[in-house]
Protein backbone atom coordinates (compact mmCIF):
# COMPACT_ATOMS: atom_id res chain seq x y z
CA UNK A 1 0.00 0.00 0.00
CA UNK A 2 1.92 3.55 -1.12
CA UNK A 3 0.06 6.78 0.11
CA UNK A 4 3.41 8.24 -0.52
CA UNK A 5 3.18 12.03 -1.63
CA UNK A 6 -0.68 11.55 -2.12
CA UNK A 7 -2.77 15.11 -1.21
CA UNK A 8 -4.51 14.77 1.34
CA UNK A 9 -7.82 14.45 -0.44
CA UNK A 10 -6.43 11.69 -2.80
CA UNK A 11 -5.38 9.82 0.40
CA UNK A 12 -8.58 9.85 2.27
CA UNK A 13 -10.37 8.49 -0.83
CA UNK A 14 -7.21 5.74 -1.26
CA UNK A 15 -7.65 4.79 2.36
CA UNK A 16 -11.46 4.73 2.31
CA UNK A 17 -10.85 2.58 -1.24
CA UNK A 18 -8.57 0.03 1.00
CA UNK A 19 -10.71 -0.13 3.52
CA UNK A 20 -13.74 -1.18 0.97
CA UNK A 21 -11.46 -3.60 -0.87
CA UNK A 22 -10.56 -5.47 2.51
CA UNK A 23 -14.18 -5.34 3.62
CA UNK A 24 -15.33 -6.77 0.40
CA UNK A 25 -12.55 -9.65 0.42
CA UNK A 26 -13.71 -10.68 4.15
CA UNK A 27 -17.26 -10.90 3.21
CA UNK A 28 -16.49 -12.86 0.17
CA UNK A 29 -14.52 -15.39 1.39
CA UNK A 30 -17.14 -16.26 4.04
CA UNK A 31 -19.89 -16.22 2.08
CA UNK A 32 -19.99 -20.33 0.64
CA UNK A 33 -20.14 -21.11 4.26
CA UNK A 34 -22.97 -21.69 6.65
CA UNK A 35 -23.58 -20.64 10.11
CA UNK A 36 -22.32 -24.08 11.73
CA UNK A 37 -19.06 -23.66 9.53
CA UNK A 38 -18.78 -20.20 11.35
CA UNK A 39 -19.39 -21.17 14.48
CA UNK A 40 -17.14 -24.53 14.48
CA UNK A 41 -13.91 -24.50 15.70
CA UNK A 42 -12.14 -26.73 12.77
CA UNK A 43 -8.64 -26.62 14.58
CA UNK A 44 -7.75 -25.90 18.11
CA UNK A 45 -4.31 -23.91 16.67
CA UNK A 46 -7.46 -21.53 14.74
CA UNK A 47 -10.65 -19.39 16.30
CA UNK A 48 -14.14 -20.11 14.71
CA UNK A 49 -14.29 -17.57 12.00
CA UNK A 50 -16.42 -15.59 13.29
CA UNK A 51 -14.25 -14.77 16.09
CA UNK A 52 -12.36 -13.29 13.17
CA UNK A 53 -15.00 -11.49 11.86
CA UNK A 54 -16.24 -9.41 14.39
CA UNK A 55 -12.36 -9.04 15.93
CA UNK A 56 -11.25 -6.96 13.06
CA UNK A 57 -14.63 -5.22 13.41
CA UNK A 58 -13.13 -4.62 17.36
CA UNK A 59 -9.98 -3.48 16.33
CA UNK A 60 -11.57 -0.78 13.40
CA UNK A 61 -13.86 0.15 16.39
CA UNK A 62 -11.01 0.52 19.16
CA UNK A 63 -8.89 2.32 16.56
CA UNK A 64 -10.58 4.57 13.97
CA UNK A 65 -13.81 5.37 16.63
CA UNK A 66 -12.05 5.24 19.90
CA UNK A 67 -8.89 6.41 19.39
CA UNK A 68 -8.98 8.85 16.40
CA UNK A 69 -12.49 9.74 16.39
CA UNK A 70 -12.96 9.74 20.15
CA UNK A 71 -15.98 7.72 20.64
CA UNK A 72 -17.72 5.99 22.98
CA UNK A 73 -18.36 1.94 23.16
CA UNK A 74 -20.60 0.28 21.18
CA UNK A 75 -20.66 -1.96 23.36
CA UNK A 76 -18.18 -2.29 26.03
CA UNK A 77 -18.69 -6.23 26.15
CA UNK A 78 -17.36 -6.48 23.18
CA UNK A 79 -13.83 -5.32 24.07
CA UNK A 80 -13.62 -8.69 26.07
CA UNK A 81 -13.92 -11.26 23.92
CA UNK A 82 -12.13 -10.09 20.90
CA UNK A 83 -9.34 -9.44 22.83
CA UNK A 84 -6.53 -11.44 21.83
CA UNK A 85 -4.64 -11.58 24.59
CA UNK A 86 -7.14 -12.09 27.43
CA UNK A 87 -8.39 -15.15 25.17
CA UNK A 88 -6.21 -17.62 23.26
CA UNK A 89 -7.53 -19.27 20.12
CA UNK A 90 -8.52 -22.71 21.74
CA UNK A 91 -10.77 -20.99 24.37
CA UNK A 92 -12.97 -18.76 21.97
CA UNK A 93 -15.73 -21.02 20.79
CA UNK A 94 -16.68 -20.99 24.41
CA UNK A 95 -16.90 -17.00 24.79
CA UNK A 96 -20.47 -15.20 24.37
CA UNK A 97 -19.58 -14.85 20.09
CA UNK A 98 -21.54 -11.91 18.13
CA UNK A 99 -23.59 -14.15 15.86
CA UNK A 100 -22.85 -14.44 11.84
CA UNK A 101 -25.84 -11.60 10.89
CA UNK A 102 -24.81 -9.57 14.31
CA UNK A 103 -21.07 -9.84 13.45
CA UNK A 104 -22.16 -8.07 9.95
CA UNK A 105 -24.32 -5.66 11.50
CA UNK A 106 -21.81 -5.28 13.71
CA UNK A 107 -19.14 -4.42 11.20
CA UNK A 108 -21.26 -2.31 8.85
CA UNK A 109 -22.10 -0.01 12.34
CA UNK A 110 -18.38 0.59 12.99
CA UNK A 111 -17.44 1.36 9.32
CA UNK A 112 -19.93 3.50 8.34
CA UNK A 113 -18.75 5.86 11.30
CA UNK A 114 -15.29 5.31 10.86
CA UNK A 115 -16.16 6.46 7.55
CA UNK A 116 -17.47 9.63 8.53
CA UNK A 117 -14.71 9.85 10.95
CA UNK A 118 -12.11 9.78 8.27
CA UNK A 119 -13.91 13.01 5.89
CA UNK A 120 -13.04 15.09 9.22
CA UNK A 121 -9.71 13.28 10.00
CA UNK A 122 -6.45 15.43 10.09
CA UNK A 123 -3.79 13.19 8.21
CA UNK A 124 -1.00 15.60 8.66
CA UNK A 125 0.23 14.72 11.88
CA UNK A 126 2.17 17.11 14.48
CA UNK A 127 5.32 16.99 12.58
CA UNK A 128 7.38 14.56 14.38
CA UNK A 129 6.20 11.52 11.08
CA UNK A 130 5.14 8.94 13.82
CA UNK A 131 1.92 10.72 15.02
CA UNK A 132 -1.04 7.78 14.50
CA UNK A 133 -2.94 10.06 11.71
CA UNK A 134 0.06 11.18 9.68
CA UNK A 135 0.01 9.82 6.48
CA UNK A 136 -3.00 7.98 7.33
CA UNK A 137 -1.15 5.97 9.26
CA UNK A 138 -3.54 3.98 11.29
CA UNK A 139 -6.09 3.42 8.53
CA UNK A 140 -3.19 1.33 6.68
CA UNK A 141 -2.63 -0.19 10.15
CA UNK A 142 -6.72 -1.15 10.26
CA UNK A 143 -6.64 -2.25 6.40
CA UNK A 144 -3.31 -4.64 6.70
CA UNK A 145 -4.67 -6.13 10.21
CA UNK A 146 -7.84 -7.03 8.52
CA UNK A 147 -6.12 -8.94 5.70
CA UNK A 148 -4.01 -10.21 7.65
CA UNK A 149 -7.35 -11.78 9.44
CA UNK A 150 -8.09 -12.74 6.09
CA UNK A 151 -4.57 -14.66 5.68
CA UNK A 152 -5.53 -16.22 8.45
CA UNK A 153 -8.75 -17.38 7.96
CA UNK A 154 -7.90 -18.94 4.65
CA UNK A 155 -5.36 -20.70 7.01
CA UNK A 156 -8.51 -22.04 8.65
CA UNK A 157 -10.20 -22.97 5.36
CA UNK A 158 -7.61 -25.03 4.86
CA UNK A 159 -7.98 -27.32 7.92
CA UNK A 160 -11.28 -27.30 7.96
CA UNK A 161 -12.55 -31.08 7.15
CA UNK A 162 -14.43 -32.40 4.03
CA UNK A 163 -14.93 -30.74 0.71
CA UNK A 164 -16.56 -28.19 1.97
CA UNK A 165 -14.38 -25.60 0.94
CA UNK A 166 -13.69 -25.32 -3.07
CA UNK A 167 -12.71 -22.08 -4.01
CA UNK A 168 -13.13 -21.11 -7.61
CA UNK A 169 -9.77 -20.00 -9.30
CA UNK A 170 -7.66 -19.36 -12.44
CA UNK A 171 -5.13 -21.70 -12.86
CA UNK A 172 -1.73 -20.08 -11.74
CA UNK A 173 0.49 -18.62 -14.74
CA UNK A 174 3.52 -21.31 -16.37
CA UNK A 175 6.95 -20.98 -15.20
CA UNK A 176 9.32 -19.99 -18.05
CA UNK A 177 11.72 -22.03 -19.24
CA UNK A 178 13.76 -23.43 -18.15
CA UNK A 179 12.61 -22.36 -14.63
CA UNK A 180 15.79 -20.36 -12.24
CA UNK A 181 17.80 -23.08 -10.50
CA UNK A 182 21.22 -22.65 -8.44
CA UNK A 183 21.76 -20.08 -6.42
CA UNK A 184 22.58 -16.14 -6.93
CA UNK A 185 25.79 -15.02 -5.44
CA UNK A 186 25.61 -11.97 -2.79
CA UNK A 187 28.81 -9.85 -2.56
CA UNK A 188 30.00 -8.84 1.11
CA UNK A 189 29.07 -5.31 2.04
CA UNK A 190 26.91 -3.06 3.60
CA UNK A 191 23.00 -2.45 2.68
CA UNK A 192 20.42 -0.95 4.43
CA UNK A 193 17.84 -3.25 6.59
CA UNK A 194 14.53 -2.05 7.46
CA UNK A 195 12.89 1.62 6.73
CA UNK A 196 11.96 4.70 7.71
CA UNK A 197 9.75 5.95 4.42
CA UNK A 198 7.19 3.13 4.11
CA UNK A 199 3.97 4.76 5.50
CA UNK A 200 2.60 1.82 6.91
CA UNK A 201 5.61 0.13 8.09
CA UNK A 202 4.75 -1.35 11.24
CA UNK A 203 7.30 -0.49 14.55
CA UNK A 204 8.95 -3.55 14.24
CA UNK A 205 10.57 -2.88 10.82
CA UNK A 206 11.96 0.76 11.86
CA UNK A 207 14.41 2.60 12.17
CA UNK A 208 16.45 1.98 9.01
CA UNK A 209 20.00 0.94 9.78
CA UNK A 210 23.14 -0.22 8.26
CA UNK A 211 24.20 -3.96 8.33
CA UNK A 212 27.47 -5.17 6.82
CA UNK A 213 27.44 -8.61 5.57
CA UNK A 214 29.86 -11.17 4.75
CA UNK A 215 29.25 -12.54 1.04
CA UNK A 216 26.97 -15.26 0.79
CA UNK A 217 24.66 -17.27 -1.82
CA UNK A 218 21.04 -17.65 -1.56
CA UNK A 219 18.49 -19.77 -3.54
CA UNK A 220 17.31 -18.17 -7.14
CA UNK A 221 13.84 -19.48 -6.19
CA UNK A 222 12.25 -20.95 -3.05
CA UNK A 223 12.63 -24.88 -2.37
CA UNK A 224 9.95 -27.02 -4.65
CA UNK A 225 7.50 -29.91 -3.46
CA UNK A 226 9.97 -31.96 -5.95
CA UNK A 227 13.40 -31.40 -4.64
CA UNK A 228 11.65 -31.20 -1.14
CA UNK A 229 10.13 -35.22 -2.23
CA UNK A 230 13.85 -36.25 -2.50
CA UNK A 231 14.44 -35.24 1.11
CA UNK A 232 11.45 -37.48 2.01
CA UNK A 233 12.54 -40.20 0.01
CA UNK A 234 16.11 -39.98 1.38
CA UNK A 235 15.05 -40.68 4.64
CA UNK A 236 14.87 -36.92 6.04
CA UNK A 237 12.33 -37.45 8.65
CA UNK A 238 14.62 -40.88 9.87
CA UNK A 239 17.94 -38.91 10.61
CA UNK A 240 17.95 -37.19 14.14
CA UNK A 241 21.58 -35.66 13.11
CA UNK A 242 19.80 -33.69 10.65
CA UNK A 243 17.16 -32.03 13.56
CA UNK A 244 17.58 -29.54 15.95
CA UNK A 245 16.61 -31.46 19.64
CA UNK A 246 13.51 -29.94 19.95
CA UNK A 247 12.62 -30.79 16.27
CA UNK A 248 13.35 -34.46 16.37
CA UNK A 249 10.75 -34.71 19.52
CA UNK A 250 8.31 -32.69 17.94
CA UNK A 251 8.92 -35.16 14.81
CA UNK A 252 8.72 -38.02 16.90
CA UNK A 253 5.57 -37.10 19.43
CA UNK A 254 3.38 -36.19 16.52
CA UNK A 255 4.55 -38.76 14.23
CA UNK A 256 5.55 -36.19 11.27
CA UNK A 257 6.83 -38.00 7.92
CA UNK A 258 6.10 -35.45 5.19
CA UNK A 259 4.74 -31.90 4.76
CA UNK A 260 1.06 -30.86 6.09
CA UNK A 261 -1.33 -31.64 4.02
CA UNK A 262 0.85 -34.23 2.04
CA UNK A 263 -0.37 -37.93 1.01
CA UNK A 264 1.05 -41.04 0.23
CA UNK A 265 -0.68 -43.27 -1.38
CA UNK A 266 1.43 -46.26 -2.35
CA UNK A 267 4.54 -44.74 -4.59
CA UNK A 268 2.21 -41.95 -5.84
CA UNK A 269 2.08 -38.40 -3.57
CA UNK A 270 -0.89 -36.33 -4.02
CA UNK A 271 -2.04 -33.15 -1.35
CA UNK A 272 -5.49 -31.64 -0.11
CA UNK A 273 -6.19 -28.06 -1.13
CA UNK A 274 -9.61 -26.85 0.37
CA UNK A 275 -11.58 -29.28 -1.58
CA UNK A 276 -9.55 -30.93 -3.80
CA UNK A 277 -7.77 -33.95 -3.50
CA UNK A 278 -5.02 -33.81 -6.63
CA UNK A 279 -1.13 -34.82 -7.60
CA UNK A 280 1.87 -32.96 -5.51
CA UNK A 281 2.50 -30.47 -8.13
CA UNK A 282 6.65 -30.64 -8.27
CA UNK A 283 7.41 -27.18 -9.58
CA UNK A 284 5.12 -25.69 -6.74
CA UNK A 285 6.77 -23.87 -3.64
CA UNK A 286 6.70 -26.19 -0.92
CA UNK A 287 4.42 -25.12 1.39
CA UNK A 288 2.76 -25.70 5.40
CA UNK A 289 6.41 -26.89 6.07
CA UNK A 290 7.34 -25.97 9.90
CA UNK A 291 10.86 -24.33 10.51
CA UNK A 292 12.21 -27.67 12.26
CA UNK A 293 11.70 -29.14 8.84
CA UNK A 294 13.16 -26.29 6.85
CA UNK A 295 16.11 -26.25 8.91
CA UNK A 296 16.50 -30.42 8.93
CA UNK A 297 16.31 -30.15 4.81
CA UNK A 298 18.82 -27.30 4.31
CA UNK A 299 21.36 -29.15 6.34
CA UNK A 300 20.57 -32.40 4.53
CA UNK A 301 21.36 -30.28 1.25
CA UNK A 302 24.34 -28.89 2.87
CA UNK A 303 23.16 -25.87 3.73
CA UNK A 304 21.48 -23.35 6.29
CA UNK A 305 18.09 -21.09 6.26
CA UNK A 306 19.15 -17.33 5.55
CA UNK A 307 19.12 -14.65 8.45
CA UNK A 308 16.91 -12.14 8.42
CA UNK A 309 19.43 -9.62 7.04
CA UNK A 310 20.30 -11.97 3.99
CA UNK A 311 16.80 -12.48 2.60
CA UNK A 312 16.54 -8.61 3.13
CA UNK A 313 19.82 -7.91 1.23
CA UNK A 314 18.90 -10.27 -1.29
CA UNK A 315 15.42 -9.29 -1.79
CA UNK A 316 15.87 -5.05 -1.35
CA UNK A 317 19.57 -4.49 -2.76
CA UNK A 318 20.86 -3.84 -5.60
CA UNK A 319 24.62 -3.88 -6.85
CA UNK A 320 24.62 -0.22 -7.14
CA UNK A 321 23.47 1.16 -3.26
CA UNK A 322 19.81 1.34 -4.35
CA UNK A 323 17.29 0.16 -1.69
CA UNK A 324 13.86 -1.37 -3.30
CA UNK A 325 10.61 -1.47 -1.47
CA UNK A 326 9.37 -4.33 -3.89
CA UNK A 327 12.49 -7.05 -5.21
CA UNK A 328 11.52 -5.32 -8.99
CA UNK A 329 11.36 -2.10 -8.15
CA UNK A 330 9.26 0.84 -6.12
CA UNK A 331 6.38 -0.35 -7.91
CA UNK A 332 3.37 -1.43 -6.16
CA UNK A 333 2.86 -5.26 -7.10
CA UNK A 334 0.30 -6.73 -10.08
CA UNK A 335 -0.48 -10.06 -11.25
CA UNK A 336 2.81 -9.61 -13.44
CA UNK A 337 5.09 -9.92 -10.73
CA UNK A 338 3.85 -11.91 -7.76
CA UNK A 339 1.19 -14.12 -6.31
CA UNK A 340 -0.54 -12.41 -3.77
CA UNK A 341 -3.79 -11.68 -2.94
CA UNK A 342 -5.25 -15.39 -2.29
CA UNK A 343 -6.93 -15.40 -5.89
CA UNK A 344 -4.95 -18.02 -7.05
CA UNK A 345 -5.45 -20.33 -3.43
CA UNK A 346 -1.94 -21.70 -4.23
CA UNK A 347 1.58 -21.12 -4.44
CA UNK A 348 2.47 -20.46 -8.49
CA UNK A 349 5.39 -22.53 -10.09
CA UNK A 350 8.83 -21.75 -9.16
CA UNK A 351 9.80 -19.27 -12.36
CA UNK A 352 6.18 -18.20 -12.78
CA UNK A 353 7.12 -14.43 -12.21
CA UNK A 354 10.88 -13.55 -13.90
CA UNK A 355 9.79 -10.05 -13.94
CA UNK A 356 9.54 -9.84 -10.40
CA UNK A 357 12.87 -10.82 -10.00
CA UNK A 358 15.07 -8.96 -7.46
CA UNK A 359 18.20 -7.07 -8.16
CA UNK A 360 20.42 -9.99 -7.82
CA UNK A 361 18.42 -12.40 -9.37
CA UNK A 362 16.13 -14.05 -6.61
CA UNK A 363 12.61 -15.28 -7.86
CA UNK A 364 9.66 -15.59 -5.91
CA UNK A 365 10.58 -13.57 -2.79
CA UNK A 366 7.72 -11.64 -2.43
CA UNK A 367 4.10 -13.77 -2.98
CA UNK A 368 3.85 -17.48 -2.76
CA UNK A 369 5.01 -18.71 0.53
CA UNK A 370 6.50 -17.19 3.46
CA UNK A 371 9.86 -17.76 3.93
CA UNK A 372 11.08 -18.99 6.95
CA UNK A 373 14.48 -17.33 7.93
CA UNK A 374 17.51 -18.53 10.41
CA UNK A 375 16.65 -15.65 12.80
CA UNK A 376 14.44 -15.22 15.72
CA UNK A 377 12.00 -12.02 16.21
CA UNK A 378 13.79 -9.19 17.45
CA UNK A 379 13.54 -5.47 17.96
CA UNK A 380 16.27 -3.32 15.42
CA UNK A 381 18.46 -0.97 17.42
CA UNK A 382 16.75 1.70 18.15
CA UNK A 383 13.46 0.03 17.79
CA UNK A 384 10.33 1.85 19.62
CA UNK A 385 6.87 0.25 20.12
CA UNK A 386 4.21 2.18 18.37
CA UNK A 387 1.43 2.65 18.38
CA UNK A 388 0.85 -0.49 20.51
CA UNK A 389 3.27 -3.04 22.56
CA UNK A 390 0.72 -6.14 21.46
CA UNK A 391 1.47 -6.05 17.82
CA UNK A 392 5.40 -6.71 17.80
CA UNK A 393 7.06 -6.13 21.41
CA UNK A 394 5.65 -8.50 23.58
CA UNK A 395 6.34 -11.29 20.92
CA UNK A 396 10.42 -10.47 20.46
CA UNK A 397 12.41 -12.76 21.62
CA UNK A 398 14.13 -16.91 21.20
CA UNK A 399 10.34 -18.15 21.06
CA UNK A 400 9.46 -17.57 17.71
CA UNK A 401 11.01 -17.17 13.82
CA UNK A 402 11.09 -14.42 11.66
CA UNK A 403 9.16 -15.30 8.20
CA UNK A 404 10.09 -13.11 5.31
CA UNK A 405 8.06 -12.06 1.86
CA UNK A 406 4.46 -13.50 2.25
CA UNK A 407 2.34 -15.75 0.65
CA UNK A 408 -0.34 -15.86 -2.22
CA UNK A 409 -2.76 -15.47 0.36
CA UNK A 410 -1.52 -12.26 1.72
CA UNK A 411 -2.52 -9.09 0.53
CA UNK A 412 -0.31 -6.70 -1.84
CA UNK A 413 -1.46 -3.76 0.81
CA UNK A 414 -0.02 -6.20 3.65
CA UNK A 415 3.78 -6.85 2.14
CA UNK A 416 6.86 -5.23 0.91
CA UNK A 417 10.64 -6.22 1.37
CA UNK A 418 10.68 -4.48 5.08
CA UNK A 419 7.85 -6.89 6.15
CA UNK A 420 8.10 -9.51 9.45
CA UNK A 421 6.27 -11.64 10.01
CA UNK A 422 6.85 -14.51 12.82
CA UNK A 423 5.56 -17.62 14.23
CA UNK A 424 6.76 -20.55 16.45
CA UNK A 425 9.23 -22.91 14.92
CA UNK A 426 7.00 -25.70 14.64
CA UNK A 427 4.12 -23.86 12.99
CA UNK A 428 3.11 -25.33 9.70
CA UNK A 429 -0.82 -24.82 9.31
CA UNK A 430 0.69 -21.13 7.78
CA UNK A 431 1.54 -21.11 4.40
CA UNK A 432 5.10 -21.69 4.74
CA UNK A 433 7.87 -22.55 2.56
CA UNK A 434 11.73 -21.25 2.64
CA UNK A 435 14.63 -21.15 0.42
CA UNK A 436 18.49 -22.38 1.55
CA UNK A 437 21.05 -20.16 1.86
CA UNK A 438 25.07 -20.77 2.54
CA UNK A 439 28.02 -18.64 3.17
CA UNK A 440 31.16 -17.10 1.09
C1 LIG B 1 1.90 -10.59 12.48
C2 LIG B 1 0.65 -12.39 11.56
C3 LIG B 1 1.95 -12.71 13.56
O1 LIG B 1 -1.76 -12.94 13.14
O2 LIG B 1 -0.83 -13.09 15.08
C4 LIG B 1 -3.30 -9.99 13.90
C5 LIG B 1 -0.88 -10.24 13.09
N1 LIG B 1 -1.80 -8.98 15.10
N2 LIG B 1 -3.91 -9.37 14.91
C6 LIG B 1 -0.97 -12.55 13.98
C7 LIG B 1 -1.98 -9.76 14.02
C8 LIG B 1 -3.02 -8.76 15.65
C9 LIG B 1 -0.07 -11.35 13.69
N3 LIG B 1 1.10 -11.76 12.82
FE1 LIG C 1 -5.99 -9.37 15.30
Amino acid sequence: MSGVHLENGDLRQRLADELEAVRQRSLDLLSPLDDDALFRQHSPLMSPLVWDLAHVGNYEELWLLREVAGAAPIDAALDDVYDAFRHPRAGRPSLPLLGPAESRRYLVDVRGRALDALEKAVLDGDGDGRALLAGGFVYGMVVQHEHQHDETMLATLQLMAGAGYRPLAPPPPAAVDPPPSGEVYVPAGPFVMGTDREPFAYDNERPAHVVDLPAFRIDAGPVTNGRYLEFVLDGGYDRPELWEAEGWTWRVDNDVRHPQFWVREGRDWTRDRYGFHEDLPLDEPVQHVCWYEADAFALWAGKRLPTEAEWEKAASWTPDGVKRRFPWGDDEPTAAVANLGGGLYRPAPVGAYPAGASAYGCHQMIGDVWEWTASDFEPYPGFASFPYREYSEVFFGPDYKVLRGGSWATSPAAVRNTFRNWDYPIRRQIFSGFRCARSG
